[in-house]
Formats: structure tokens, C-alpha cells, sequence
């Protein structure tokens, strides 16, 4: 026997029970309300084997985002919440909406992704990723007395987690899923590294490049700015994106990623150059990777072929130093006509 109903407006469910009424199975598919007469009337005009075969294939693609409101009602809507009410008080503003919330539903999406390629139950790392930047405007702060975001994550999803009913097991496992992701355990931990990957993946791809500019636009930047500024490191994330995964799908939908990053931002650069508002060029230049021995790196800088003040010829000189978080490079150009001097510096991406 099947029963179906529409639930919270956009999930339709089908419930299966056995002669006896007891429910057997039952499976919620987000469908658009146009769509939700024709699946009625398919499936009930459907025999039972097609109906079952069908159910089955529903129930893989029933989206993990819907079994986890099915499982802790309000639970989306509580980190949303969070997110929203946070990044407003670092802001001093009243935004409905959330740039990190936009982000935030992209990783978990893609973790949703790689959990199941990589032969996991998506559900926990699903909600590590809904959790994973919880803490970067904690109490309205960026990164609060220097608290580690990722401590401040675990912080805010814990007694969240426990309130929807969570078991402890499942809340420890998405707690030290967040918590690896700092602390360098992110290779060991499957949860974590999923995160790991998830999270450098939506920088790339067009999601990411809408937020490469998003973020250039709330930082008052321009085009030419933007891309003079911050195109190297782009571009030479992108171009070591699959060496910097720590799962096999990870890697392999890093690999198409960032061409379509590299092919995008190739394509700017030609098309800034006719409309004469930035004549750039992508020189790759590899290096030694700071601290690994026998590994090295391909930079790709984004710089004017000549000193946009003179037409002198650059000197170019680079170096690496330990940073906080990360190594990091300097590169600095000085015109060997005009003494022109720029420089740029960025922390390098982590390879595997
Ligand atoms: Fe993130």
C-alpha cells in the first residue's frame, strides 16, 4: 500500500506500509509544486514493480538537506538563523540575507557530493559542513580574541546538535569532523577531510568565481583591482587544486573545477586587454615548496608585461616565510627603467 502527501509546501512524501498498515518505508522528494500533480498521477497509475523500482531510485536522489529537516526539524533554519544573526552584528546591518550562509549551503552541497562517492553516509558530514565557518563572526566578532574559528564552529553546534535531539556519538563525530579542519587531522579524518575538500572546491568552478567577485564588490574593489590584487593567488589555487585534496573524488572534481576556473579567468584577462581596462599576463613561475623537500609549485602571477608607468622591464624577485597559518610567498617587482616598485603576497596552497 502507498500512501502520499505534501509536506512543508515544497516536499512530497510516499509512504509504503504492509497488509498489516504497519509503514515499511518512506520517502520525502523535494519537488517543485508544479511538478507535484504529474508525480501523483504517475504514481498512481504506475504497477506496483514499476512503483517500487521507482521508489527506489526517488529514494537515492532524495536530497540529504531533506532528510535532515525529516530528522531535525528546524534544524536548517536554526543555523541559518545563526549565520544571518552573526554576520549582521559584525556588519552594524539588517540583511535578511547571508554571504557566508550562500557559502555555507555550496560546501555542504558539494559534501553531500564527495560522502557519497567516497562511500559515506552523507548525513554527519553534511551537518559538519553546515557548521564548519558557524563560528567565524561569533558574537559578532571575527575571529574573537583570536579563538580559533573552527574551536568557535564546535562551540555553536554542540548544544545545538544536543537541543534536535542528536545522538552523542553522531555530535562527536561532527565536532572533531569541524575541529580537523584546523588542527592538520583533516588527511585522517574521513569527515574532515571531505570538509577539507568541499570547502576549497566552492572557491572554484562558476560558484566559485561568482564569489571571487562577490567578495571583490563588498570590498569596494573594481574589476581591475580586483584582478591586479588577488588574481595570482586565484589563479594558483586553482592551478594546484587537485594536488591540495584529500579524497579521491575530491581530486577528480577538483581537476574540472579549476579548468573552468583557469578557463574563465583566462578569457577575462583577453577581454580586460581589449577594452583596454587592464593589459595583464599569466606568468607561471615554479618554486621549491617551502618546508617540503623534493615538492614544488607552480605560481601563476597575474602582472603587466611592462611597468604600466615607463614600459621599463620588471626585476622580479620572490621569497617564503613561515606565517601564522600557512607559508607564505612574496613576490616583488621593481622596474629596472623607473625603479617602478609593486608587491604582492599570498599564502601559498597546502599540497599533498
Ligand atoms: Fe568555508
Amino acid at each position: 500500500m502507498f500512501a502520499t502527501e505534501t509536506i512543508a509546501g515544497s516536499i512530497f512524501r510516499i509512504r509504503q506500509s504492509d497488509s498489516r498498515g504497519s509503514q515499511t518505508k518512506e520517502i520525502l522528494i523535494p519537488v517543485r509544486a508544479t511538478d507535484q500533480a504529474a508525480l501523483l498521477h504517475h504514481h498512481l497509475t504506475l504497477t506496483r514493480r514499476a512503483r517500487d523500482n521507482a521508489a527506489t531510485m526517488a529514494s537515492k536522489r532524495t536530497s540529504t538537506f531533506v532528510s535532515i529537516e525529516s530528522r531535525f526539524p528546524g534544524l536548517l533554519e536554526k543555523v541559518r538563523q545563526v549565520f544571518r544573526d552573526t554576520e549582521n552584528a559584525y556588519e552594524g546591518g539588517d540583511n535578511p540575507e547571508s554571504f557566508l550562509w550562500e557559502h555555507t549551503m555550496h560546501v555542504a552541497s558539494i559534501a553531500d557530493q564527495l560522502a557519497r562517492a567516497e562511500g559515506l553516509h552523507p548525513q554527519i558530514p553534511v551537518i559538519a559542513a553546515l557548521f564548519h565557518d558557524a563560528g567565524k563572526f561569533a558574537d559578532g566578532k571575527y575571529h574573537r580574541d583570536g579563538t580559533i574559528e573552527e574551536e568557535e564552529s564546535a562551540r555553536i553546534a554542540g548544544p545545538l546538535l544536543r537541543e534536535f535531539g542528536m545522538k552523542p556519538a553522531d555530535i562527536t563525530r561532527v565536532l572533531s569532523g569541524v575541529k580537523a579542519l584546523y588542527n592538520e587531522q583533516s588527511r585522517k579524518n574521513r569527515i574532515g577531510a571531505i570538509l577539507h575538500d568541499a570547502d576549497f572546491l566552492s572557491k572554484f568552478g562558476a560558484m566559485g568565481v561568482a564569489s571571487f567577485f562577490t567578495k571583490a564588490t563588498l570590498r569596494g574593489r573594481t574589476l581591475r583591482s580586483a584582478v591586479i590584487g588577488y588574481l595570482s593567488k586565484e589563479l594558483t589555487y586553482a592551478a594546484c587544486l587537485p594536488l591540495n585534496m584529500h579524497t579521491a573524488a575530491g581530486k577528480k572534481l577538483a581537476t574540472r573545477k579549476a579548468r573552468d576556473s583557469v578557463r574563465f579567468f583566462r578569457s577575462l584577462l583577453d577581454e580586460l586587454r581589449e577594452a583596454r581596462i587592464a593589459a595583464l599576463e599569466v606568468r607561471p613561475i615554479r618554486i621549491p615548496y617551502p618546508s617540503r623537500a623534493n615538492k614544488s609549485l607552480t605560481v601563476q602571477l597575474v602582472v603587466s608585461p611592462a611597468c604600466p608607468e615607463c614600459g621599463g622591464d620588471w626585476d622580479m624577485g620572490w621569497s617564503t616565510e613561515k606565517g601564522v597559518k600557512c607559508e607564505k610567498l612574496n613576490m616583488d617587482w621593481r622596474c629596472s627603467h623607473c625603479g617602478k616598485q609593486l608587491e604582492t603576497s599570498f599564502c601559498l596552497p597546502e599540497i599533498v
